[in-house]
């Protein structure tokens, strides 16, 4: 049923998205004075400026009109490189179509391959706008529970059980938001026989890929079941380009076929000059050097947090490797997410996103991203555990 606002009535399936949980969190510590907020999803840090005058050339040379649907040739290619010098998998450039971000990428995948009364395995906790795109696909998500006992990595056994006739495709997310968790190698290998005995897809969502540490590997979906793997990605985490909207699916032909169908009626093509500059970012050495040094400073406040948060009374950590993320654990406290995180920022003047806003799983869990500056990250840290150890 359509719903009626103050004047308008809009579709249904708008009215079954569901805005974040956290929004109300974030406008009230807005309206705050002096708050930290470690409740970011995105790097602090600015665009490599090798990237930035790669746009501002390509704006000068012309580049302002409509490109291919699925992107310019140069940049498809450029992927294709990534993938063989990275990985050693090889793609070819029809396996290729540049989006909007991972965004993008995932809404394309959900609406491409799913149809009402599909089945979908979400894990939970998970990135939120998993389930809604599984809404508006008029599918149904099944949640898969990820367990901190098992590091938030699926157990094989319980995925098998959630599969039945209808499940066609499974969301998979590593380095993973919110847990900061990476997956093992026999992990992505079970998963990927999964796929293939029942024939299901996997989407794989890896736009933290570059972010490891502690000697973390990434293993990407792509290589273990390539038949069956959508793998969205993006530019995004990896050169702090969150602002530019730039990011691409890998799938079969077939499918990226079926998703530009889509994307040509939505996004028509990625502003032109950004997909030029995507071509540097991938080839430039530039670059590479700008993200191993982001990563060298998330690696130290990481340390700075895990070692803070290990001195805390009522918290555990859960120590993870990956993205910019920790999920801690605040069961001892007797507080609920929710909970806990008004009483944050209330007391301490800190923001953290309360674990509930990922999935019910996240019930007891406070998601701290160490996005943020060294100074300011220790600043809240310093607050947080004086706040609880004041709760003793
Ligand atoms: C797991 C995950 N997937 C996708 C996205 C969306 O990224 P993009 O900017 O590439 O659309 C995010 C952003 O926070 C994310 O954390």
């Amino acid at each position: 049923m359509r719903y009626k606002t103050r004047t308008y009535f809009i579709a249904e399936r708008i009215a079954l998205i569901q805005r974040s949980k956290i929004r109300e969190l974030f406008e009230r510590a807005s309206k705050m004075e002096n708050v930290i907020s470690l409740g970011i999803g995105e790097p602090d840090f600015d665009t490599p400026q090798n990237i930035k005058e790669a746009a501002k050339k390509a704006l000068d040379e012309g580049w302002t009109h409509y490109t291919p649907n699925a992107g310019i040739l140069e940049l498809r290619q450029a992927i294709k490189e990534y993938y063989k010098d990275f990985y050693g998998i090889d793609i070819s450039e029809s396996n290729i179509i540049v989006t909007a971000g991972a965004y993008e990428a995932t809404y394309l995948a959900f609406e491409s391959l799913l149809e009402k009364g599909d089945e979908v395995i979400i894990p939970d906790p998970a990135f939120v706008c998993y389930v809604e795109d599984a809404k508006v696909a008029e599918a149904t998500p099944i949640r898969l529970a990820l367990k901190e006992e098992n590091n938030f990595q699926p157990d094989p056994d319980e995925l098998l059980e959630l599969i039945t006739k209808r499940t066609r495709m499974i969301v998979v997310n590593y380095p993973n938001n919110p847990t900061g968790a990476t997956i093992d190698e026999k992990i992505v290998k079970a998963i990927a026989d999964i796929a293939q005995d029942y024939n299901i897809y996997i989407l794989s969502d890896e736009p933290y890929e570059h972010f490891l540490y502690d000697g973390a590997k990434h293993y990407p979906m792509l290589k273990y079941a390539p038949e069956h793997t959508i793998l969205a990605n993006s530019f995004s985490k990896t050169f702090a380009m969150t602002g530019w909207r730039l990011g691409f699916a890998v799938a079969p032909e077939e499918i990226i076929k079926g998703m530009i169908k889509l994307h040509a009626y939505v996004i028509g093509n990625v502003a032109s000059f950004i997909q030029v500059a995507g071509v540097t970012a991938l080839r430039d050495p530039k670059s590479w050097e700008a993200v191993e040094k982001m990563r060298k400073e998330y690696e130290e406040r990481r340390e700075i947090v895990l070692n803070y948060l290990k001195e805390m009374p009522y918290i555990k950590t859960f120590e993870p490797k990956g993205a910019f993320y920790i999920f801690a654990n605040i069961k001892e406290t007797g507080m609920k997410s929710e909970q806990f995180s008004e009483w944050l920022l209330e007391k301490a003047k800190v923001v953290v996103v309360p674990g509930t806003a990922f999935g019910k799983q996240g019930e007891g869990y406070v998601r701290i991203s160490y996005a943020t500056k060294k100074e300011k990250l220790i600043e809240a840290m310093e607050r947080m555990k004086k706040a609880l150890e004041e709760l003793k």
